[in-house]
């Protein structure tokens, strides 16, 4: 069976968006036949990288100078395939998410390579993940203001030479609800949602159609912005 590891990034963990888009597409990857293990960033509070001088590749390979919640997140990392990675889009990234980010560079080999004009690394032996996704939400109307966040991790996936495996975007996600419910549009989507994840696990990639049904407008392009 396929292992997949996914980490949400919200502070709001279970009451935030993210969870509203991420639970139905881990849901779809189960259907798709593959278990997935969910670790909430702001539980595992990783330190940040503070050496700021790569000693996890210099002095002690392999090994960051913290023993924290970090070492719950590797052995998972060992035997999962498939990583996702889903977050708000904070400008661009929550504090607790980017310091995970920034604990896995351990996590490569301290061998980096020129290739194709850019300077690529490749996680050691022994870490199993090929495919990296993201799955995002926004508040902002438009989907172009994640591009930022979708280029940081996409990024992160080449230079760690494993497969970037798309992008599941939700901007202004607060739509997908009305006083508290899913509206019927929001309910497309986790529809959609699903059927993304249950495409990932059982074709390697996500249908472009089905991006663009998890994305779609749920209110019209705004005239103005106030406030
Ligand atoms: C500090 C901060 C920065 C944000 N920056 C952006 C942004 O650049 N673009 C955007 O679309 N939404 C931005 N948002 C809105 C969140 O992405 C949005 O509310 C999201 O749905 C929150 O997800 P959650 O409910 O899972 O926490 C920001 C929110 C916060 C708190």
């Amino acid at each position: 069976m396929t292992k997949a590891v996914a980490i949400n990034g919200s502070p709001r963990m279970e009451k935030g968006s993210t969870a509203l888009i991420l639970n139905p597409f881990i849901q779809g990857m189960q259907y798709g036949g593959c278990s997935v293990e969910l670790f909430f960033a702001s539980k595992l509070k990783v330190l940040p990288c503070e050496c700021g001088a790569l000693r996890c590749w210099r002095v002690t390979p392999g090994e960051c100078i913290y023993q924290d919640n970090m070492r719950l997140l590797i052995p998972e990392l060992k035997i999962s395939e498939i990583l996702v990675i889903a977050t708000p889009i904070y400008s661009p990234l929550p504090g607790d998410m980017q310091n995970i980010l920034n604990r896995m560079v351990p996590l490569l080999k301290p061998e980096l390579v020129w290739r194709d004009g850019r300077t690529r690394a490749r996680f050691r032996d022994g870490i199993a993940i090929r495919k990296i996704v993201l799955v995002a939400v926004g508040g902002w109307w438009e989907t172009e203001n994640m591009d930022r966040l979708v280029n940081i991790i996409r990024e992160f996936a080449e230079t760690a030479s494993v497969e970037f495996a798309g992008a599941v975007l939700r901007p202004h996600a607060g739509y997908m609800k009305k006083e508290g419910v899913l509206t019927e549009p929001g309910k497309a989507v986790v529809q959609a949602v699903k059927q993304a994840g249950s495409e990932l696990v059982r074709n390697g990639k996500i249908e472009e159609g089905t991006l663009l049904k998890i994305r779609r407008p749920l209110i019209p392009e705004p005239r103005y912005i106030s406030g």
